[in-house]
């Protein structure tokens, strides 16, 4: 199924995604639809620009099992999955930083260390179209960054240090060259 996601190299992916005027059943239908695809891929978050799709939502299911601190509590207690972010706009970051190791469904196999705040406030609107304003932590903090990247058409590979992204090229030019092939 990941067939179903565009790879790096469609152009689509380096699309900037456009508001959302109004929530309606076709975007709650579109959101549905990305779940879909992302459970299918196992993955944990999708933007529309992955599906080929340029509206401004993105959808996430971390799992409160994999998103713990050191001492194995949970970083977002009552934070509810799966979460549709329509017209999500980070508000605010905290100047803690973090580094882990990120994948993405667009780079299949692909690994890379990114740093990025620690904890960010996030608003948006909700599926039923209510605005949200969401604290997060922890790799909910990482993933809601990750995807808003996707909504204005930034990729893993644009956080990869030189060295990284030489210890790659050849990873990197085969995907290119996927990609091609299934266009
Ligand atoms: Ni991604």
């Amino acid at each position: 199924m990941t067939g179903s996601v565009c790879i790096y190299g469609n152009p689509v992916l380096r699309k900037k995604s456009e508001l959302v005027t109004a929530v309606t059943d076709d975007i709650r239908a579109l959101a549905d639809r990305m779940l879909g695809i992302m459970y299918a891929a196992e993955g944990i978050g999708l933007a529309a620009e992955q599906i080929g799709q340029t509206e401004s939502v993105f959808v996430l299911d971390v799992p409160a099992r994999v998103d713990q601190d050191k001492e194995g509590r949970p970083n977002n207690p009552g934070v509810k999955m799966p979460q549709v972010f329509i017209n999500p706009e980070i508000i605010g970051a905290s100047e803690e930083t973090a580094v882990a190791e990120e994948g993405c469904l667009s780079f299949p196999e692909l690994y890379v260390p990114v740093t990025r705040p620690a904890e960010v406030v996030v608003r948006y609107l909700d599926r039923d179209g209510n605005e949200q304003v969401l604290n997060a932590k922890g790799l909910l903090a990482r993933a809601i960054q990750h995807e808003l990247d996707h909504l204005n058409g930034v990729l893993l590979v644009d956080h990869m240090s030189v060295v990284a992204k030489l210890k790659n090229a050849l990873q990197l030019i085969k995907l290119k060259k996927q990609s091609r092939e299934n266009l």
